[in-house]
């Protein structure tokens, strides 16, 4: 090599080892978030986005600062805020090092920062799943001075944008009307999302978030990142819109009425931000998350559900050992696997026969139940049945032997009036005597009816008047310490029962978060079970949550069809909770076949890539679809709502299959004798032409309230 060829390439590679050595990169297969250490030791991120060649970051150099501190200069939301045991009430935190290993298809970094005048660290973590696109972040605080500091503000994560125009779509609700999304444009100050519910968390505003870069975002254009906490617990997420048109997501606990007394040496984990980011729009964001969900949060994301029969909205607390065999054999006679008994089964001193006592009394009713349990798991495994239970672990009714005897283990103020919710308290999970009772009644349940294969947890009210007798003068920790008790009852219990399906329920759908889902294998979206209600909500939680996870049962509620009703929950994880002995002979016939029918396609809808295709927030109908991982078999679910005079649907252009593949077109779940009045049912269409000049699925005269099922099967010829 020539001497001039040799100095080049000796610049070339300073150049490129100081792009390296100044630079910590978080990357997925597609995504990347850069950081750069600074000379004056801060750490600031210099770009988010699609993943560019390393060569490209070279240039940027001026980014905001990693984790925001409060106190000294920084006059925007901080992502912490700490008072020193000497009542310093300000932080600086400096570069101290930061280390990187892959772990198969996880990448994990930790960036560590120091406070160079106090000994007060935070830890910054970041796990990135190559193949999901999808990063974990969270942060970890700790000093070593003499007494507790105070922590008034402790994010998971903080981001930064520089898009100039932001739009934010949130999922909001409440009882029977969960995941209601709605967008705006952000504009300069602040907007806050956030939850002081303490339990229930999530039922007027859930820990999910989509935020659009730059413009609008559809299911396929547009620049954005999807974003959700994992904690079950009161959340905030701050957007902060600064003067020059930046944006800072903050992340976290909502540290409202929680200041944290930090004792020294204890390591304060904050819950973790789990994001995605998308250059073309909501559907791959959420393609990425419920994979990411499936494989790395839920229990057994990848395993099998049951289908079951459920009797709340069937019986409510009326029902009797002789009624429960009934049913029994009406879900046997539906062919699901599992019959699910509802509230009310329990109490004597006080029995629940309605919301107003024998919460906290978990012994079998006598007089309803005077065979225990066991009886009714043997009387339906006679039938091939499995049984389930339903439980409400974490509240107890003043009007209970459980009130009377542990009064102290009840969250209530003193010297103030009770309040109730639904007549009932929440019991105290920050006293780890509560934690062995909770643990406690699952255990005891499974001990004594080994045969029972499913839970469905309740948890019917959230906080108020939040006073825990345990925590004494330390009244700031409760939201958080109550939250990880949960998660250490929880622990216990999967510990021991490691793949028993737990349904998550909060009367109705409000607690759904992705670190509850490491415990539970699905969750009751909403008390809601109207099926033209239940589009709309089911479509909300399909942009963060798997079809696997959003229970969705066939009920009397709506005044549809049972066809629609039995469509719309085959979209979710199907059950029923209906008198099946009310059902004509037609009707019976036609939800056994659907029953079948589930059990052959539910696969490509639990693990199956989503394609939103017509939203019915456009549209006076949805359409979606699922394709399965190898685009051999799709499954198209259209559903027409309320029709008006205007409305003339055009052709439906599919997404997702392989477009040299032959597929055939197949109507399926079709009432007893009744054919397909689809004009493509039964042809057969390249995946390019039902891609590109797509299937008529609106023919002849449109009804209201009427649905299809369309198989799409690969066909070799
Ligand atoms: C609220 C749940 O959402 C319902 O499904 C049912 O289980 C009731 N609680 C029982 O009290």
């Amino acid at each position: 090599m020539k001497p001039f060829s040799c100095i080049l390439l000796f610049l070339l590679l300073s150049i490129a080892g100081k792009t390296q050595t100044d630079k910590i990169f978080i990357e997925t297969n597609n995504t990347a978030l850069v950081y750069k250490i600074g000379k004056d030791k801060k750490v600031t991120q210099v770009y988010i986005g699609n993943k560019l060649s390393r060569s490209d970051y070279k240039d940027l150099n001026a980014g905001q600062e990693i984790y925001l501190t409060a106190g000294i200069d920084n006059q925007f939301e901080p992502a912490i805020r700490a008072v020193h045991n000497d009542g310093n009430p300000s932080l600086d935190l400096q570069f101290d090092h930061y280390n990187q290993r892959k772990e198969a298809n996880i990448t994990y970094t930790q960036i560590m920062l120091k406070d160079p005048a106090y000994p007060f660290q935070v830890t910054i973590h970041f796990k990135a799943y190559n193949n999901e696109n999808v990063i974990k972040t969270w942060t970890e605080i700790r000093h070593q001075e003499k007494k507790p500091v105070m922590l008034t503000q402790y994010a998971s994560s903080l981001l930064h944008f520089n898009a100039g125009q932001y739009w934010l779509t949130q999922f909001h609700g409440d009882w029977a009307r969960e995941v209601q999304m709605a967008e705006e444009k952000l504009s300069n100050g602040i907007k806050n999302i956030e939850s002081k519910l303490g339990t229930r968390t999530n039922f007027y505003q859930t820990q999910t978030f989509i935020l659009s870069l730059g413009k609008p975002s559809s299911e396929n254009d547009g620049k954005l990142i999807a974003g959700t906490l994992g904690w079950t617990g009161n959340f905030k997420y701050t957007f902060e819109v600064d003067q020059k048109n930046g944006l800072r997501v903050i992340s976290g606990i909502n540290p409202f009425a929680s200041e944290y007394y930090l004792a020294p040496n204890e390591v304060f984990t904050t819950p973790e931000f789990i994001f995605t980011y998308s250059a073309t729009g909501k559907g791959l964001a959420s393609r990425n998350l419920h994979k990411w969900v499936r494989n790395n949060a839920l229990l057994d994301g990848n395993a099998p559900r049951m289908t079951l029969l459920n009797n709340w909205e069937a019986t409510h607390t009326s029902f009797n050992e002789q009624r429960l065999t009934e049913l029994f054999a009406e879900a046997q006679q539906l062919g699901v696997d599992l019959f699910l008994l509802d509230d009310g089964w329990f109490g004597n001193k006080y029995p629940r026969n309605d919301d107003k006592a024998g919460l906290g009394d978990w012994q079998p009713d006598r007089s309803k139940l005077p065979n225990g349990i066991a009886k009714l798991v043997q009387e339906a495994s006679v039938l091939g049945v499995k049984f389930g239970i339903w439980l409400e672990p974490e509240m107890v009714n003043p009007k209970s032997e459980l009130y009377e005897k542990h009064p102290e283990w009840i969250l209530k103020l003193p010297n103030r009036a009770e309040s109730y919710g639904r007549n009932q308290l929440v019991l105290d999970l920050t006293n780890p005597s509560v934690q062995d009772f909770v643990f406690g009644i699952v255990d005891d349940m499974m001990t004594k009816n080994p045969g029972i294969a499913f839970i469905k947890w309740d948890c019917n009210r959230s906080m108020t008047n939040a006073y825990s007798t345990y925590l004494k003068d330390r009244q700031s920790h409760l939201y958080i310490n109550y939250t990880k008790g949960f998660y250490s009852v929880m622990e216990r219990i999967r510990k021991k029962y490691p793949h028993l399906p737990i349904m998550l329920c909060a009367g109705g759908g409000g607690r759904t978060d992705y670190k509850a889902l490491e415990y539970f294998t699905e969750f009751w979206p909403s008390d809601n079970t109207d099926a033209l209600e239940r589009i709309f909500i089911q479509w909300g939680y399909s942009y963060f949550f798997p079809s696997n996870t959003i229970s969705a049962h066939v009920t009397s509620m709506g005044k549809q069809s049972l066809k629609f009703r039995t469509d719309v929950a085959m979209m979710g994880k199907m059950g029923y909770d209906i008198r099946v002995n009310n059902f004509t002979e037609k009707e019976l016939e036609f939800s056994k076949n659907a029953v079948k029918t589930y059990s052959d396609i539910s696969d490509i809808i639990w693990k199956g890539d989503l394609y939103r295709l017509i939203s019915p927030y456009d549209q006076n109908r949805a359409v979606l679809m699922y394709v399965n991982n190898s685009q051999s078999r799709a499954v198209l679910f259209n559903y027409h709502l309320n029709l008006r005079k205007k409305d003339s649907f055009s052709k439906v252009l599919l997404e997702g299959l392989a477009p040299s593949k032959n597929y055939r077109i197949r109507e399926i779940n079709l009432l007893p004798d009744t054919p397909s009045a689809l004009p493509d049912n039964g042809k057969i269409f390249s995946g390019a032409y039902l891609m590109e000049v797509g299937i008529n699925i609106a023919a002849g005269k449109l009804q209201s309230l009427t649905s299809n099922i369309i198989d799409i099967t690969e066909i070799n010829r």
